[in-house]
């Protein structure tokens, strides 16, 4: 060893795996989602570069309080959190984007393993080089794949690990309909094992005026979010929207507790993709995103139906969003 320099740290390792599957899905996606009488896209095609990039500016609208909520819930109770999952944990994180709330977690839980799994493979690759920067001595392995399908971890050797934890913040279970929830907790269940843990973000259910607004924000961001998906479609796909004849909706509908976000259709016009034609009707729309809202008892109702159970649940002063800790039983 050379006396004059200090000791290198022991650097962890990032390795990165793809899952996503050969073959056009958001192709197949799209056609098959605007043949339908309701047309829909799914949401998870929102996350290209610029649609993570405006996901981003969305965090960061007065409007949207989910982020800065759910941060806020964090660094107050993040020891706890900690020691919930405790030590010589692999940390799993669900769609984990940019990476902002994985720190604070890394910071105070220093898992022996970090395994971030996003569908945006270029985000995944920046957010956790930045992780690796910061933490030296952290094992990462990217996951690029789409969680919402189920998933196979593989083994890993070489790292101590006593159980598995899953973070899937940001209320991106939202996402899902009740029943795809449920099924999603189930499976998360099955990946976990007995004795596994989960801490999942939840937005709460509160005042309409309140969530239209996170939705459909002053600045219009919300809106360029939403429309991005059909400049994506047009660049990716060879699609031919014009997006000056598509506005963005969104509402929140109190019956069924979400938030839908629909492209509607401001003419009778014709669009084409991919050499197929898509009809119109003005005021037709498409289903681009559901947002679910939950009240805490009703989370906790499916958590237990999905074999957890609630060990604790954080919120903030105003009620607008909970932090769960789950333990697969
Ligand atoms: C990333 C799914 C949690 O539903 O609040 C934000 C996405 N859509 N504004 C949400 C979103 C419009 C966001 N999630």
């Amino acid at each position: 060893m050379n006396p004059d320099r200090p000791p290198e740290p022991v650097q962890g390792v990032v390795r990165f795996y793809n899952f996503v599957p050969e073959g056009n899905a958001f192709l197949e996606d799209v056609l098959a989602g605007l043949a339908r009488a309701q047309k829909s896209i799914p949401p998870k095609y929102f996350y290209d570069e610029r649609g993570s990039k405006l996901f981003e500016a969305i965090c960061e609208l007065p409007e949207y309080y989910p982020t800065r909520t759910e941060m806020a819930i964090m660094r107050a109770h993040i020891a706890e959190m900690a020691e919930f999952v405790g030590p010589d944990a692999e940390l799993i994180e669900f769609g984990s984007g940019a990476g902002v709330k994985t720190r604070i977690l890394i910071e105070a839980l220093r898992p022996p393993l970090y395994v971030p799994v996003d569908i945006d493979g270029a985000m995944l690759r920046t957010a956790s080089e930045n992780l690796a920067q910061l933490f030296p001595w952290l094992n990462i392995t990217g996951m690029c794949a789409d969680y919402s399908r189920g998933l196979a971890l593989p083994q890993f050797v070489g790292v101590p690990i006593r159980k598995k934890a899953v973070f899937f913040p940001g209320s991106t279970i939202g996402n899902f309909t009740p029943e795809e929830a449920l099924e999603f907790l189930q499976r998360t269940r099955g990946l976990l094992g007995t004795g596994g843990v989960m801490l999942v973000g939840v937005d709460l259910k509160k005042d309409k005026s309140a969530l239209d607004a996170a939705y459909d924000d002053a600045q219009g961001v919300t809106a360029q979010f939403n429309l991005n998906l059909l400049s994506r479609i047009n660049r990716e796909l060879g699609g031919d929207f014009q997006l000056q004849r598509f506005a963005h909706r969104a509402f929140y509908d109190e019956g069924s507790g979400r938030i839908e976000m629909h492209l509607e259709s401001l003419c009778a016009q014709l669009v084409r993709i991919a050499g197929r034609r898509f009809k119109f009707a003005p005021g037709e729309t498409i289903h681009t995103e559901i947002s679910c809202k939950y009240t805490v008892a009703e989370f906790g109702a499916m958590a237990r139906d999905a074999g957890f159970v609630t060990e604790k649940v954080w919120t903030d002063e105003r009620q607008m969003f909970s932090v769960h800790a789950l333990i697969a039983a």
